[in-house]
């Protein structure tokens, strides 16, 4: 196990660090309006991922200024300041950016058709906003993604606070799996039956590209750690073993009081902000296991370095809120989403990719894929004014559903108590009916899927409309 720690930052130093892009030391502090835009390049490369053959064919993003590291950069930018990226195609087919979690406008959201033309092999499209929220969020394409997303596409995206408490040090982890055969080349994307389940299980484990990596932190010291669940299917249930630590921020939002870790789920699309107390003594390891289904897997460890900086875990406090409206629950109107499988209407050929099959539906329609000629929203809202969507899921299978564009607060659920959190990502129960509430403040077609690609790509998509 080797013991890497290129990224693990410093506090201090962390807006510089190697992955402080789009915020060169100059730009750190500048006023100007416009960013100047970073290039990120779609394209393919090999990588060492099972951590003994290099793959061929893995898809990616690069900057120009390239790292020897294969993975998509982590784009670190501060809250409130402007930022510009051109992506670029290199690959040999259409792409685009979706930024997760990114209240933004709807131009900038990525979705061919809806929101943007495809981007084809050899052209570019520029990104550009300002992230009104701080927090961890990330960026995949939308286009073909089971694919694209699969075999490397997912990238994280942080929202830098300049009023957040510092921390000894900052970890950022993306957590995804590989579907891999033991000579670590692609095998299958997808089964068919498993994409009327659960979907399709990775064969290698990762985190940050590598299995099981190993981070160094101050001993003694809090560490913040930012996680985001990027799988196109693995839903985990995360414990930690070695040291305390809490919970600070769930999907990029911060909780108004941190929460010790116990264990938490997370499913594709979701993130999770914790703070650990690292052990008193050098060499003392912690580590963070997914125990989802059953036997415990190691998914990353940190050793303590130094002497201990003897901070107490009873320090953390919350992080300060981001912006947010209150929905107005008492005139609110109700918007019904059911979730189901559907065996009706074969999946349309796309530039974006068809799996070939409709298992899934949300009110009964499947989606037929990207298409110039799109269904009718599921309902159009009207700006300024509040909405519950009321999600029920029928089905017997866990459904992470995303809502781009606008966060929606979690009211009321039949299946468990549930804090007032703020998200843009919520993992449904089976038999669950929960009530997420919103202020449809963001003009523009938004999609809202579930994030277990296979189900995305097989009917589980659809759009609302606020205008
Ligand atoms: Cu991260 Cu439409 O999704
Ligand atoms: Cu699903």
């Amino acid at each position: 196990m080797p013991a890497l720690t290129r990224r693990t930052f410093l506090t201090g130093s962390a807006a510089l660090g190697a992955y402080g892009l789009g915020l060169g030391g100059a730009s750190l502090y500048a006023t100007a309006s416009a960013a100047t835009p970073i290039t990120l390049e779609a394209k393919t490369a090999n990588a060492l991922l099972d951590g003994q053959h290099l793959t061929k064919g893995v898809m990616t993003y690069g900057l120009e200024s390239a790292s020897a590291d294969p993975m998509p950069p982590t784009l670190r930018v501060k809250r409130g300041e402007p930022f510009a990226a051109k992506l670029v195609n290199r690959l040999d087919e259409p792409t685009t950016i979706h930024w997760h979690g990114l209240r933004i406008d709807n131009r900038m959201d990525g979705v061919p058709f809806l929101t943007q033309p495809y981007v084809y092999t050899g052209d570019s499209f520029d990104y550009a906003f300002t992230p009104p929220d701080a927090g961890t969020y990330w960026y995949h394409p939308h286009c073909n993604t089971l694919t694209q997303m699969g075999r490397g596409m997912t990238g994280l995206f942080i929202v830098e606070n300049p009023d957040d408490p510092v921390f000894d040090a900052e970890i950022d982890i993306n957590l995804r799996d590989w579907r891999l055969g033991s000579d670590g080349q692609f095998i299958e994307q997808f089964k068919p039956r498993d994409a009327a389940k659960n979907g399709t299980f990775g064969t290698v484990r990762g985190a940050n590209w590598q299995v099981q990596p190993a981070f160094d932190a101050p001993a003694g010291g809090l560490v913040r750690v930012r996680l985001a669940a990027t799988d196109v299917t693995r839903i985990y249930i995360l414990k930690l073993d070695g040291a305390e630590a809490k919970i600070v921020a769930l999907d990029g939002q911060p909780l108004a009081a941190p929460l010790a870790l116990d264990q938490v789920t997370i499913g594709p699309g979701q993130r999770l902000d914790l703070v650990i107390r690292m052990p008193e003594s050098e060499d003392q390891t912690v580590s963070l296991s997914d125990i989802r289904p059953s036997t415990a897997k190691v998914v990353a460890t940190f050793r303590a370095t130094g002497a201990s900086l003897k901070r107490d875990l009873g320090e953390v406090r919350p992080l300060p809120a981001n912006p947010w409206t209150p929905p107005d629950l008492k005139n609110a109107e109700t918007i019904p989403l059911i979730l189901s499988a559907t065996a009706e209407n074969a999946a349309k050929e796309s530039f974006c990719g068809s799996l070939g099959y409709s298992f899934w539906a949300i009110n009964k329609v499947p989606w037929p894929g990207d298409t110039s000629d799109p269904m009718a929203p599921l309902a159009e809202l009207k700006r300024g004014r509040s909405y519950i969507l009321n999600l029920e899921n029928p089905t017997p299978h866990l459904h992470p559903i995303h809502l781009h564009g606008m966060n929606f607060q979690v009211i009321a659920s039949n299946a468990r108590a549930v804090a007032p959190l703020i998200s843009d990502t919520y993992l449904v129960l089976p038999d669950e009916k929960v009530q997420l509430a919103l202020v449809a403040d963001n003009p523009g077609d938004w999609v809202l899927h579930c994030h277990i690609i296979e189900h995305q790509k097989t009917g589980m998509t659809s759009y609302i409309r606020v205008t």
